[in-house]
């Protein structure tokens, strides 16, 4: 007998994107995000701006994802949606979408942790990507969270380390800020870092115990070194933006590294999985590529697509919780601080 297939609707708005998409067991139709560029105006996310930019992107997000999956609304199976963690604002605008149309449709609801979703999201059936084997260590690294996560199962999943400050893409913005740069600044600060020299300038590493991370004293040493630089010459950030930029991420990588490098020793785990806006970062990506050859690790890199915000990690986790038939119940609230 043939396999049913299953149609999920992912919904996600917690932070500043609003992002829908349709899956068919665990392949994607669709995965439309709508970025809300109002923010790099403030150099960061305001909370009371982005629920209003979730309120008027809803319905069209959510209709272009039907469209473009060639579905329609009635051969839907669930709604998954973020629960949190997240911006309150944000997350209720999803939430109450989610439950009104599987309300509305009569299906069931799932609610989905965006922590979880950034991991799970390596599940999604794509070519050129292998899934994970469990256990696997699962390192997320974003403009909100730095985590380092043991991966047991699809839903055991234990969290190792996470950072007692600034998340790493803070770390990245706001070096950023201090270089007169747009928001958000990880994009750029990584490709300057490509074309400067890492060892021009040295920055102190945090100490911090364990696998936790802390990004906060990082940035306070860089905001005094540029002020101490630029006392000397005014024009030292232009003249040396690139040597800056290389140096930085030369800093941060070597910080993240020397956490896994920690984490693979306690836990005899070799097969890391990273997740995340920051994952996109050129020097995680050969980092971790240096360290198959190096040290005999397996890396999971998610696709350039899957790693900032979208709903098509939220529906992977959205089948994979309705094939345990594990749906939430109408009264499920957004949870700002949600767990893993
Ligand atoms: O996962 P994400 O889209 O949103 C959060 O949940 O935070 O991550 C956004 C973060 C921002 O801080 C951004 O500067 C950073 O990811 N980022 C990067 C790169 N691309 C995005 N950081 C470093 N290098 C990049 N290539
Ligand atoms: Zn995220």
């Amino acid at each position: 007998m043939e396999k049913e297939n299953i149609y999920i609707l992912g919904i996600e708005s917690s932070c500043d994107d609003t992002s829908a998409s349709i899956l068919c067991n665990d392949r994607i139709l669709s995965n439309v995000v709508a970025d809300q560029k109002i923010h790099a105006e403030y150099g960061g996310v305001v909370p009371e701006l982005a629920s209003r930019a979730h309120q008027q992107n809803i319905v069209p997000v959510v209709h272009q994802a039907i469209e473009k999956a060639g579905i329609t609304k009635a051969q839907l199976n669930a709604v998954a949606f973020t629960k949190g963690p997240g911006l309150m604002g944000s997350l209720l605008v999803g939430t109450s979408f989610a439950k009104s149309l599987a309300y509305g449709l009569d299906i069931p609801l799932i609610d989905v942790n965006h922590m979880q979703a950034h991991i799970l999201a390596h599940f999604i059936d794509e070519e050129n990507h292998n899934k994970p084997p469990f256990p696997f260590l699962a390192m997320t690294i974003s403009g909100g969270h730095t985590q380092i996560v043991k991966v047991t199962n699809y839903f055991e999943m234990d969290v190792l380390g996470e950072t007692i400050d600034d998340a790493v893409g803070e770390a990245y913005d706001k070096s950023g800020k201090i270089l007169g740069l747009g928001y958000p600044a990880g994009p750029e600060i990584d490709r300057r870092a490509q074309l400067g020299n890492p060892k021009a300038y040295q920055f102190t590493k945090p100490k911090v115990d364990g696998l936790n991370f802390s990004f906060s004293g990082l940035k306070t040493n860089i905001l005094y070194f540029i002020q101490r630089e630029v006392k000397k010459n005014p024009n030292f950030i232009d003249e040396n933006l690139n040597d800056i930029c290389a140096s930085i991420q030369y800093t941060i990588i070597g910080i993240l590294m020397a956490k896994l490098k920690l984490a693979v020793k306690q836990t005899g785990i070799k097969h890391i999985a990273i997740g995340g806006g920051v994952s996109a970062n050129s020097g995680i990506r050969k980092a971790l590529k240096d360290a198959e050859q190096k040290y005999g690790w397996i890396s999971y890199i998610p696709k350039f697509e899957y790693t900032t915000d979208n709903a098509a990690m939220i529906a992977i986790v959205g089948y994979l919780k309705y094939l345990e038939k594990d749906f939430s119940n109408f009264d499920v609230m957004a949870t700002a601080r949600l767990k893993i």
